[in-house]
């Protein structure tokens, strides 16, 4: 049998190419080898974004943006998280397993409250429990899935800790294997694609290039990318250019020898590198925009995929809980 591999996407915004090559393309590759399950986030991007509308949209756009990235819901189980009621159910239940401490310990809860200690107001200010209890609905979702493996970046290792924390917790007060005890697959091989300044992209620092923006959009973002001051005749470096970066994501090893020699020639300036770069994003980005632009304007289709996937889910999230629950004596 497979083994199975699980990720979830918080719906928070607009794709940009970092998620793409940094999240998406390499959780799609594990489909190949495992038994993979993505959900869409939605009751933990409720935590912090409260305008309906808003919520609403990205929610529709992430999926849409899996979907024209290459999931395929027949091969895999694609959902929201909001569909599955047995998410809540084992969270409360493994609320009972957690202690406060560890909790406490969590680095986005520790930051919230750092952040206001440096502000010199109440330690608590604008922390939801939603927050404070993320790391087990995390748990919840991945362990109610039988999940062996969760790919995600660094910064979520500390949460698959935790869900490994809890279900042996579960599973030594009943001295038996209850929940499948996860492993998190970290994606470290992909590097950290640049900003448009040069700092890592992220939707926070207003520095991305969207994944499903329009031809025009693309090309006046590419335009705004910070350069140095080096002059169209000097030879450049091409490693340390982030126009460089972002063109190797999109391109052959030929067509980046190729730019790498015209840049340390020298002739070649940052106005028609940024054309060029220009060039193969929206090359690159074309089929999957026309793809995303179709699967977004029939909106009947996208609710019956997550619908359908839903209905695969369910199943499997029912039996978890049944388990867990004559194990603990609620039967
Ligand atoms: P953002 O930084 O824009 O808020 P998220 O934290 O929502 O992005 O990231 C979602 C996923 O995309 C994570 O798995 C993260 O590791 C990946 N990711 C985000 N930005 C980048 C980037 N610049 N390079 C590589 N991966 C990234
Ligand atoms: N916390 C993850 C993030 O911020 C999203 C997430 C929620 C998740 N539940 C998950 C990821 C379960 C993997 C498995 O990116």
């Amino acid at each position: 049998m497979k083994k199975i591999s699980l990720t979830g996407i918080k719906p928070t915004g607009s794709l940009h190419i970092g998620n793409y090559f940094g999240a998406i393309k390499p959780a799609l590759e594990l489909s190949k080898e495992y038994n993979a399950r993505y959900f869409i986030a939605d009751y933990h991007a409720l935590n912090q974004v409260k305008n309906p509308a808003e919520l609403e949209g990205s929610i529709r756009e992430v999926a849409a943006g899996w979907l024209a990235s290459g999931l395929d819901p027949e091969n895999v189980i694609f959902y929201r998280q909001s569909s599955i009621p047995e998410v809540f159910e084992l969270s409360t239940m493994l609320m009972a397993f957690t202690g406060k401490g560890l909790m406490n310990r969590a680095h986005a809860y520790k930051a919230a409250v750092q952040e206001n200690q440096e502000k010199g107001i109440d330690p608590d200010a604008g922390i939801n429990i939603g927050l404070f209890t993320y790391p087990i609905l995390m748990a919840a979702d991945i362990i109610l899935f039988d999940s062996d493996i969760v790919p995600v970046g660094k910064d979520q290792v500390q949460h698959i800790e935790m869900a490994q924390d809890i279900a042996q917790s579960v599973n030594a007060t009943y001295k038996a294997d209850i929940l499948k005890v996860p492993q998190a697959r970290i994606t470290e091989s992909v590097a950290v694609v640049p900003g448009l300044d040069g700092r890592k992209m992220s939707k926070s620092y207003d520095n991305a290039l969207p994944l499903f923006g329009t031809e025009n959009q693309l090309h006046k973002l590419i335009m705004r990318i910070v350069t140095n001051s080096q002059r169209v005749e000097e030879p450049k470096d091409p490693d340390s250019s982030q126009i460089f970066l972002l063109y190797k994501l999109f391109t052959s090893q030929d067509e980046q020898n190729a730019l790498a020699a015209r840049y340390k020639e020298g002739g070649m300036g940052w106005g028609e590198a940024k054309e060029e770069l220009f060039r193969v994003v929206n090359r690159g980005l074309s089929p999957l925009r026309e793809r995303y632009n179709a699967i977004i304007a029939d909106k009947k289709g996208l609710d019956s995929i997550l619908a359908k996937g839903a209905e695969k889910a369910r199943p499997i999230a029912a039996a978890t809980v049944k388990r867990f629950r004559k194990a603990a004596g609620i039967d």
